[in-house]
């Protein structure tokens, strides 16, 4: 693989930062992943705002050019001859002698990788997942795509010991969503989920999800909802933009929707790859 570090293309074992940068010794910076599916990069547009959003919420200066971020994109797609899978890309703080407050010198490091996955014919898609309930202890701004990911990693590694494949978390007796996922349930035809706000990340498969149900006529409702009003809903799925839109059949052993995916997520999911192809 080749990956990129601060303006540099080079082969992955020589990509190397400094042990003194600030993602490493305090999580300080923020991240995005982008599908790319015959080449072409998904959703590019969303995930350079929120990234531009992201960094203006915590006054880190841009590594880069908007121009030349996408085409540090399409560059790593070319040199790693990238026909399905993800982009990630990763901007800190730069390095400097360890401080909590911001270095007046440091430059901003960015990084970026690509990892091969099967997107459209995702083996989960099929029969659909499982997710538990697990407390939300993250952090109050996650709106922001910060990389201090501790709470998702230990949630995700919880659901996967429960043999489940995402967690989704609970904050005053409503979820908010998945450990890297936005989550969905469906009733009476109807998709209900969260509002965005400062208790959520504002997903880029979510805001593409909305444009195309408004298209194809089907109705979202943005509101709160409980654990026990998914057991009982007659669809749920997550999004994200590795797994676009991904069927639910089973919620803390609960099975949802008869335990197979229905009618509304399988559509939501064609009208997305169709999209995507
Ligand atoms: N995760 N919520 C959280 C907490 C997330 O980490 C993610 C994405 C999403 C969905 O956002 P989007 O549709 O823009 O991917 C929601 C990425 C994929 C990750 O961390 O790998």
């Amino acid at each position: 693989r080749v990956v990129y570090v601060n303006g540099s293309y080079v082969p992955e074992n020589e990509g190397k930062v400094s042990i003194f940068d600030r993602g490493f010794l305090f999580a300080d910076g923020i991240y995005e992943v982008t599908a790319v599916i015959n080449g072409k990069l998904v959703d590019y547009e969303p995930h350079a705002e929120r990234l531009e959003r992201s960094l203006n919420e915590i006054s880190m200066a841009w590594p880069c050019s908007k121009a030349e971020l996408r085409q540090m994109h399409e560059e790593l797609i070319k040199r790693n001859k990238l026909d399905e899978g993800i982009i990630y890309i990763q901007v800190t703080r730069g390095s400097a002698d360890r401080d909590f407050k911001f270095p007046k010198e440091a430059k901003s490091t960015l990084i970026g990788f690509t990892q091969v996955q099967k997107l459209l014919e995702n083996p989960n898609a099929p029969a659909g997942v499982k997710v538990v309930t697990i407390p939300d202890i993250r952090w109050a701004r996650r709106d922001i795509k910060s990389v201090m990911l501790l709470a998702p990693v230990l949630g995700k590694q919880r659901a996967y010991e429960e043999g489940a494949f995402e967690g989704w978390m609970v904050e005053d007796g409503k979820v908010t969503e998945g450990t890297s996922s936005n989550a969905y349930i469906v009733k009476d035809g109807k998709v209900i989920t969260r509002p965005l706000s400062n208790s959520i990340l504002a997903g880029c498969t979510r805001r593409s999800l909305f444009r195309m149900a408004k298209e194809e006529g089907v109705v979202i409702e943005e509101r709160l909802f409980t654990p026990e009003e998914a057991y009982a809903a007659d669809e749920a799925f997550l999004t994200s933009a590795s797994n676009f839109v991904l069927p639910i059949v089973e919620i803390d052993g609960k099975r949802v929707g008869g335990g197979q995916p229905g009618p509304v997520v399988r559509k939501l999911r064609e009208i997305y790859l169709d999209e995507a192809r």
